[in-house]
Protein backbone atom coordinates (compact mmCIF):
# COMPACT_ATOMS: atom_id res chain seq x y z
CA UNK A 1 0.00 0.00 0.00
CA UNK A 2 1.66 3.66 -0.82
CA UNK A 3 1.45 5.92 1.94
CA UNK A 4 3.94 8.58 0.77
CA UNK A 5 3.67 11.73 -0.99
CA UNK A 6 5.13 11.34 -4.92
CA UNK A 7 6.23 14.96 -6.45
CA UNK A 8 7.32 15.12 -10.19
CA UNK A 9 9.11 18.61 -11.65
CA UNK A 10 9.28 18.56 -15.52
CA UNK A 11 9.80 20.53 -18.53
CA UNK A 12 11.89 21.23 -21.71
CA UNK A 13 15.68 21.71 -21.85
CA UNK A 14 17.37 24.63 -19.50
CA UNK A 15 13.62 25.01 -17.66
CA UNK A 16 15.60 25.41 -14.28
CA UNK A 17 14.17 22.46 -12.29
CA UNK A 18 17.28 21.35 -10.37
CA UNK A 19 17.42 25.19 -8.64
CA UNK A 20 13.38 24.35 -7.84
CA UNK A 21 13.71 20.77 -6.70
CA UNK A 22 16.68 21.59 -4.78
CA UNK A 23 14.31 24.54 -3.18
CA UNK A 24 11.51 22.07 -2.31
CA UNK A 25 13.47 19.15 -0.99
CA UNK A 26 15.04 22.10 1.01
CA UNK A 27 11.32 23.23 2.27
CA UNK A 28 10.17 19.67 3.05
CA UNK A 29 12.80 18.48 5.29
CA UNK A 30 12.13 21.27 7.30
CA UNK A 31 8.54 20.95 7.81
CA UNK A 32 10.25 17.21 9.27
CA UNK A 33 9.09 15.26 5.89
CA UNK A 34 11.72 12.86 5.03
CA UNK A 35 12.35 13.23 1.47
CA UNK A 36 13.80 11.05 -1.37
CA UNK A 37 15.40 13.21 -4.31
CA UNK A 38 16.03 11.25 -7.43
CA UNK A 39 16.27 11.65 -11.19
CA UNK A 40 15.19 10.18 -14.47
CA UNK A 41 17.19 8.26 -16.40
CA UNK A 42 19.05 7.56 -13.59
CA UNK A 43 18.92 6.94 -9.87
CA UNK A 44 20.07 3.63 -9.40
CA UNK A 45 22.74 1.75 -10.98
CA UNK A 46 21.12 0.09 -13.63
CA UNK A 47 19.42 3.19 -14.48
CA UNK A 48 22.74 5.42 -14.54
CA UNK A 49 24.11 2.77 -17.11
CA UNK A 50 21.33 3.10 -19.07
CA UNK A 51 21.03 6.71 -18.94
CA UNK A 52 24.74 7.12 -20.33
CA UNK A 53 24.05 5.21 -23.71
CA UNK A 54 20.68 7.21 -23.83
CA UNK A 55 22.74 10.66 -23.74
CA UNK A 56 25.87 9.54 -25.11
CA UNK A 57 26.39 12.16 -28.31
CA UNK A 58 27.98 9.54 -30.39
CA UNK A 59 24.98 6.97 -30.59
CA UNK A 60 23.15 9.00 -33.15
CA UNK A 61 22.19 6.09 -34.88
CA UNK A 62 19.45 5.24 -32.17
CA UNK A 63 16.46 4.42 -33.42
CA UNK A 64 13.73 5.96 -31.84
CA UNK A 65 11.58 2.74 -30.14
CA UNK A 66 15.13 1.72 -28.70
CA UNK A 67 15.45 4.84 -27.14
CA UNK A 68 11.82 5.02 -25.56
CA UNK A 69 12.83 1.00 -24.33
CA UNK A 70 15.46 2.17 -22.57
CA UNK A 71 13.91 5.03 -20.91
CA UNK A 72 11.20 3.17 -19.88
CA UNK A 73 13.64 0.61 -18.97
CA UNK A 74 15.48 2.57 -16.89
CA UNK A 75 12.18 3.61 -14.98
CA UNK A 76 11.27 0.24 -14.68
CA UNK A 77 14.20 -0.56 -12.44
CA UNK A 78 13.92 2.68 -10.32
CA UNK A 79 10.25 2.36 -9.60
CA UNK A 80 10.80 -0.97 -8.02
CA UNK A 81 14.54 -0.23 -6.73
CA UNK A 82 13.69 3.06 -5.24
CA UNK A 83 10.45 5.21 -5.44
CA UNK A 84 8.11 1.86 -4.54
CA UNK A 85 10.24 1.37 -1.23
CA UNK A 86 10.69 4.50 -0.31
CA UNK A 87 6.69 5.55 -0.95
CA UNK A 88 5.80 2.42 1.30
CA UNK A 89 7.91 3.86 3.86
CA UNK A 90 6.15 6.72 4.35
CA UNK A 91 8.62 8.90 2.15
CA UNK A 92 8.11 12.35 0.15
CA UNK A 93 9.84 11.46 -3.42
CA UNK A 94 10.84 14.14 -5.76
CA UNK A 95 11.64 13.40 -9.01
CA UNK A 96 13.37 15.45 -11.84
CA UNK A 97 11.21 13.80 -14.38
CA UNK A 98 9.18 10.83 -14.85
CA UNK A 99 6.54 9.44 -17.20
CA UNK A 100 5.54 12.80 -18.54
CA UNK A 101 8.86 13.30 -19.80
CA UNK A 102 8.12 9.71 -22.20
CA UNK A 103 4.82 11.35 -23.37
CA UNK A 104 6.46 15.12 -24.65
CA UNK A 105 9.76 13.67 -25.85
CA UNK A 106 9.07 10.21 -27.47
CA UNK A 107 5.66 10.83 -27.65
CA UNK A 108 5.14 14.50 -29.23
CA UNK A 109 8.70 14.66 -29.82
CA UNK A 110 9.41 11.57 -31.69
CA UNK A 111 5.77 11.06 -32.89
CA UNK A 112 5.53 7.45 -31.25
CA UNK A 113 1.97 6.65 -31.58
CA UNK A 114 0.51 7.44 -27.74
CA UNK A 115 -1.16 3.95 -27.71
CA UNK A 116 2.02 1.98 -27.64
CA UNK A 117 3.66 4.22 -25.24
CA UNK A 118 0.70 3.89 -22.66
CA UNK A 119 0.71 0.14 -23.22
CA UNK A 120 4.40 -0.07 -22.36
CA UNK A 121 4.08 2.00 -19.56
CA UNK A 122 1.39 0.51 -17.92
CA UNK A 123 3.73 -2.67 -17.98
CA UNK A 124 6.90 -0.70 -16.21
CA UNK A 125 4.73 1.33 -13.67
CA UNK A 126 1.57 -0.31 -12.54
CA UNK A 127 -0.39 2.56 -10.94
CA UNK A 128 2.28 4.08 -9.74
CA UNK A 129 1.22 7.98 -10.99
CA UNK A 130 3.01 11.72 -9.58
CA UNK A 131 0.47 12.86 -6.80
CA UNK A 132 1.23 16.57 -7.83
CA UNK A 133 3.74 17.64 -10.86
CA UNK A 134 5.18 20.72 -11.53
CA UNK A 135 5.98 22.05 -14.94
CA UNK A 136 8.32 24.51 -15.76
CA UNK A 137 7.25 26.39 -19.14
CA UNK A 138 10.30 27.92 -20.98
CA UNK A 139 10.64 29.42 -24.10
CA UNK A 140 12.40 27.02 -26.43
CA UNK A 141 15.27 28.92 -27.80
CA UNK A 142 15.96 30.20 -24.25
CA UNK A 143 16.03 27.25 -22.36
CA UNK A 144 18.50 25.46 -25.10
CA UNK A 145 20.59 28.81 -24.66
CA UNK A 146 20.10 28.11 -21.37
CA UNK A 147 20.84 24.26 -20.86
CA UNK A 148 23.29 24.15 -23.88
CA UNK A 149 23.30 21.61 -26.41
CA UNK A 150 25.34 18.98 -25.03
CA UNK A 151 23.97 15.20 -24.92
CA UNK A 152 22.02 13.28 -27.96
CA UNK A 153 18.80 14.56 -26.68
CA UNK A 154 19.88 18.54 -26.84
CA UNK A 155 21.40 18.49 -30.00
CA UNK A 156 17.97 17.23 -31.59
CA UNK A 157 16.35 19.97 -34.23
CA UNK A 158 14.83 23.25 -32.62
CA UNK A 159 11.40 21.95 -34.51
CA UNK A 160 12.04 18.92 -32.16
CA UNK A 161 11.95 21.16 -28.89
CA UNK A 162 8.94 23.03 -29.90
CA UNK A 163 6.78 19.59 -29.77
CA UNK A 164 8.21 18.78 -26.53
CA UNK A 165 7.06 22.01 -25.15
CA UNK A 166 3.88 22.00 -26.85
CA UNK A 167 3.51 18.37 -25.27
CA UNK A 168 4.06 19.06 -21.79
CA UNK A 169 1.78 22.09 -22.73
CA UNK A 170 -0.73 19.83 -23.67
CA UNK A 171 -0.48 17.16 -20.96
CA UNK A 172 -0.67 19.66 -18.06
CA UNK A 173 -4.62 20.85 -19.83
CA UNK A 174 -5.79 17.11 -19.81
CA UNK A 175 -3.99 16.82 -16.39
CA UNK A 176 -5.43 20.16 -14.51
CA UNK A 177 -5.50 18.60 -11.01
CA UNK A 178 -2.27 16.69 -11.17
CA UNK A 179 0.10 19.36 -13.06
CA UNK A 180 1.32 22.83 -12.17
CA UNK A 181 2.55 24.72 -14.95
CA UNK A 182 5.00 27.55 -14.61
CA UNK A 183 6.16 30.39 -16.32
CA UNK A 184 9.94 30.54 -15.80
CA UNK A 185 10.02 33.68 -17.97
CA UNK A 186 8.98 34.95 -15.10
CA UNK A 187 11.40 36.39 -12.06
CA UNK A 188 13.05 33.03 -10.33
CA UNK A 189 11.59 34.48 -7.24
CA UNK A 190 8.09 34.36 -9.06
CA UNK A 191 8.77 30.87 -9.78
CA UNK A 192 9.96 29.35 -6.93
CA UNK A 193 7.30 31.58 -4.36
CA UNK A 194 4.35 29.30 -6.81
CA UNK A 195 6.22 26.24 -6.01
CA UNK A 196 6.08 26.69 -2.32
CA UNK A 197 2.34 27.78 -1.96
CA UNK A 198 1.53 25.16 -3.72
CA UNK A 199 3.77 22.19 -1.57
CA UNK A 200 2.53 24.77 1.40
CA UNK A 201 -1.30 23.58 0.67
CA UNK A 202 -0.23 19.81 0.77
CA UNK A 203 2.28 19.77 3.30
CA UNK A 204 1.76 22.97 5.27
CA UNK A 205 1.45 22.58 9.10
P1 LIG B 1 18.19 15.75 -17.86
O1 LIG B 1 18.35 14.87 -16.68
O2 LIG B 1 19.34 16.65 -18.08
O3 LIG B 1 16.90 16.45 -17.89
O4 LIG B 1 18.32 14.80 -19.15
C1 LIG B 1 17.42 13.84 -19.47
C2 LIG B 1 17.13 13.95 -20.93
O5 LIG B 1 16.35 12.83 -21.32
C3 LIG B 1 16.34 15.19 -21.32
O6 LIG B 1 16.77 15.66 -22.59
C4 LIG B 1 14.93 14.67 -21.46
C5 LIG B 1 15.12 13.25 -21.92
N1 LIG B 1 14.05 12.31 -21.53
C6 LIG B 1 13.29 11.70 -22.51
O7 LIG B 1 13.49 11.97 -23.70
N2 LIG B 1 12.34 10.79 -22.13
C7 LIG B 1 12.12 10.45 -20.82
O8 LIG B 1 11.24 9.62 -20.54
C8 LIG B 1 12.93 11.09 -19.81
C9 LIG B 1 12.73 10.74 -18.38
C10 LIG B 1 13.88 12.01 -20.21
Amino acid sequence: MKKGYFITFEGAEGSGKSTQIRNAVAFLKKQGYSVLMLREPGGTRISEAIRSILLNKELTEMADVTELLLYLAARAQIVREKILPALKKGKVVICDRFEDSTWAYQGFGRKIPIPAIEQASRLVRGNLKPDLTFVLDVDTTQGLKRGGRHDRIEREALSFHRRVRQGFLTLAKKNPNRMVVLDTGKPLEWVTQKVRERLERVFGK
